[in-house]
């Protein structure tokens, strides 16, 4: 079995990579919150320890998926969003090209302005925030000086059900579990949901077939977050107990007040160019998701 270290393994991502990876490969998978038993501690923002902690496990891959990923807290504490989402990915390329091995690494749709309709791999990233600035930092210096690696860039995630899933579709199930009859939704922001167990096997099919490089990954279809509240409220039944109240962003602007793009829909162009795109449409994998890990959630 070939074998994988996954630095940044105990959030909604790494549950989907244990899942579609553990059967076929010998993982070492940590994270600085220790939160299942297959988990280790690893702070990868020390560079002593990563380095010593994937260099025992002489690993065939290091995938490094973990970041702060809280906008709000990433403003607020920019030094360690820097830390933690930019120099410790120039901590993951030291240590893959000192073992001569190939990195993954995880971006993000949000390192766009959102002035154009639709971004393909090629279009140039102009971040907005610290958040998207701290991960597109980290996205060019993998870029820029690792050997081998594959940068993927995923959309709204959403994946690893109500323990895990700190974005939209568990916020939105939170309030619907309260007993809430009116949803407010944003109806000024578009992108491109991504279902994390699909972007797993995306990756796998990519590393399998050894064509490195960056691309972007997310599900099929461009929709907004007042459509994907609709559909979720139509899968679950609720259309007609349940409405929507459409707000613009300004209204939850106390809230969630780091700077978003308008628009951060992605293509995956060189994907499809490849032959290589199995990222299902989004309404396909939120329905399955749904199926998957929200039984009995809402009884
Ligand atoms: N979530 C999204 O919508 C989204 C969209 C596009 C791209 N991404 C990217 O996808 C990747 C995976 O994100 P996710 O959605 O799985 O986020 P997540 O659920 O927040 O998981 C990230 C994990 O990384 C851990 N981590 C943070 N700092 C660490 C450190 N210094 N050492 C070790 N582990 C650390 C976190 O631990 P703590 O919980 O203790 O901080 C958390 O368990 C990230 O690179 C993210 O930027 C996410």
């Amino acid at each position: 079995m070939k074998k994988i270290y996954i630095a940044g393994c105990g959030g909604m991502l790494g549950e989907a990579f244990y899942r579609q990876f553990s059967t076929e490969y010998d993982l070492k998978c940590t994270d600085k919150d220790v939160n299942v038993n297959w988990l280790s501690f690893l702070d990868f923002r020390d560079l002593d320890a990563y380095r010593k902690d994937v260099h025992a496990f002489k690993p065939d891959y290091l995938f490094h998926l973990g970041a702060y990923t809280d906008l709000e807290f990433c403003e607020l504490n920019a030094d360690d969003t820097y830390n933690t989402n930019t120099l410790s990915v120039e901590n993951a390329v030291y240590i893959a090209n000192e073992l001569g091995i190939p990195l993954l690494y995880i971006s993000t749709a949000g390192i766009f302005d959102g002035k154009k309709e639709l971004y393909d791999d090629w279009d140039v990233p102009n971040p907005l925030g610290v958040y998207a600035r701290s991960k597109y930092m980290g996205e060019r210096y993998v870029v820029e000086h690792a050997n081998r690696y594959l940068v993927c860039r995923a959309g709204w995630m959403m994946g690893s059900g109500p323990s895990k899933d700190k974005k939209f579709i568990q916020k939105l199930m939170k309030q619907i579990k309260d007993g809430k009859k009116e949803l407010f939704i944003v109806d000024d922001k578009d992108g491109t949901p991504t279902y994390t167990q699909d972007f797993a096997k995306n990756v796998k099919l990519l590393l399998e077939n050894e064509v490195w490089g960056l691309y972007n990954m997310v599900c099929g279809g461009q929709t907004s977050r007042k459509e994907v509240a609709s559909y979720l409220l139509e899968l679950l039944g609720l259309e007609n107990k349940i409405s929507i109240k459409s707000v613009t962003s300004e209204y939850f602007s106390k809230e969630y007040f780091a700077m978003r793009p308008p628009n951060e829909r992605l293509i995956n162009k060189k994907l499809d160019l490849r032959g290589l795109n199995i990222m299902r449409d989004w309404k396909i994998a939120l329905k399955e998701y749904l199926e998957d890990y929200y039984q009995g959630y809402l009884d």
